[in-house]
């Protein structure tokens, strides 16, 4: 691939009909520079949820794409979505991760501008400007669009172009829907520390691929977690036995559909009966019972974005072989201590910096991008499972959650990223 890529050729590097995808594009710097442009510069992107920002002048900084963006709440208790950009010179305004703070000083020239992005002060401007200086002119640049879903925030830098209802779908919203029911009051809360680290892979590494734990996480499911659980290799059978379906929830968005495969039952602890008929009362018997059972939805939303319960994971490509990835523990609101403790225990040991389950991910995702460099033969094949692809219209789960027509195969098949990279195509080679 040279470096004048254009989105003509992007069909070129797919035969999906014949399970096919190029290397290049997992390892070509001219196409992420066109994904960058097409997707992450265009479409909606996660940035946060808004329990990161509970208070009144509480900030975060976060990245669409290349551009650093604050997602803040004013004085009024309103949430923005600035770029972080000062209206003078272009310094970024705001250069921590998070704080609290009713202004954002630039520490060039001090401009500075309230907590609603209003410019307030502008040093030493008597004089300066003839006509005076309309401040009102100035004020930081909000995100040309944002969008919030159950707290969930979104932005896009395009102005026009699909709603973000209409690139998340029915089932997407229903998978975030799913992801909050397990609290009482249907929230969860995003602030409680996370995990980050840089992968030398390509962004479009996603998970959502159920032939590999069997092997990749053999330490953790063959010994670790059967030992714990006095049973042999669980995800071994889990293959055999055709029970739990991969699917394409549209837009690009997919999942693991293992909601069937329980979780087991609530330790018998008060802790545990107080949280059950919390959530009866909330839902009703039945429907409580499916969303503890289910586990949570393990759903990766297109392009950043993984509510695998309990956790929130958030990825940002930095290049076509490197990206950085964020795991969040979303507590829940309105239940006992005892359950976000487990839910953060959860997280930590399976995806914590000596967790058993992200470092085998990783590994594979490296090795995966050193094999997609050679030269030889760059065709990778994606075929599993492409005669068992069919239309399913999920029945058997309560409507809140179903996912309705949507295309489904085997657990283990490679639908998932057939359906990522058909997306992805459309994406590149929108005009
Ligand atoms: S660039 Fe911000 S005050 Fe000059
Ligand atoms: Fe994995």
């Amino acid at each position: 691939m040279t470096a004048t890529a254009q989105p003509l050729e992007i069909r070129s590097l797919l035969r999906l009909d014949e399970g096919y995808v190029h290397s290049d594009v997992y390892t070509s710097p001219a196409i992420f520079e066109l994904e960058m442009e097409q997707i992450f510069h265009r479409g909606w992107v996660f940035v946060g949820h808004d329990s990161e920002i509970p208070e009144n002048g509480d900030y975060v900084l976060r990245w669409i794409g290349r551009q650093s963006v604050i997602m803040n709440r004013d004085s009024h208790g309103n949430v923005h979505l600035f770029m972080n950009r000062c209206r003078h010179r272009a310094n970024s305004v705001c250069q921590f991760e998070r704080g609290n703070s009713a202004f954002f000083r630039c520490a060039y020239h001090g401009w500075t501008y309230k907590d609603n992005g209003e410019l307030v002060g502008v040093p030493y401007a008597e004089g300066a400007y003839e006509p005076a200086l309309s401040k009102e002119n100035f004020g930081l640049i909000p995100a040309p669009r944002m969008g919030i879903y159950r707290g969930f925030v979104w932005g896009s830098l395009a102005a026009d172009g699909p709603s973000l209802d209409d690139h998340l779908g029915v089932s997407a919203k229903r998978a975030v829907d799913l992801f909050c029911d397990h609290s009482p009051v249907g929230e969860i809360e995003v602030r409680h520390g996370a995990t980050k680290s840089v992968i030398y892979a390509n962004w479009k590494f996603q998970g959502g691929d159920g032939y590999h734990p069997p092997f990749t996480h053999q330490a953790d499911f063959g010994s670790i977690r059967a030992a714990r659980q006095g049973r042999p290799n669980a995800l071994l059978g889990m293959i055999k036995k055709d029970t739990t379906l991969s699917r394409d929830l549209g837009n690009g968005h997919f999942c693991l559909d293992i909601r069937t495969m329980g979780r087991g039952p609530l330790p018998d602890a008060p802790w545990a009966k107080e949280y059950r008929a919390s959530m009866e009362a909330a839902y009703g018997t039945q429907r409580a019972k499916y969303i503890m059972d289910s586990g949570g939805p393990h759903t990766i939303l297109m392009p950043n974005i993984q509510l695998l319960n309990p956790d929130l994971r958030v990825l940002r490509p930095i290049a076509a072989d490197q990206f950085e990835i964020t795991f969040y523990c979303a507590f829940l609101k309105g239940v006992p201590k005892e359950v976000n403790t487990a839910r953060v225990r959860l997280t930590e040991s399976r995806m914590g910096p000596a967790g058993s389950v992200n470092v085998d991910d990783v590994e594979m995702f490296e090795r995966n991008q050193l094999g997609m460099q050679q030269l030889v033969d760059p065709w990778k094949f994606i075929g599993r499972g492409m005669a068992r692809e069919h239309i399913d219209n999920d029945d058997a789960t309560p409507e809140a959650y179903r996912y309705e027509n949507s295309r489904a195969a085997h657990y283990s098949d490679e639908l998932t990223q057939r359906a990522q990279l058909r997306w992805w195509a459309a994406q590149l080679e929108r005009a």
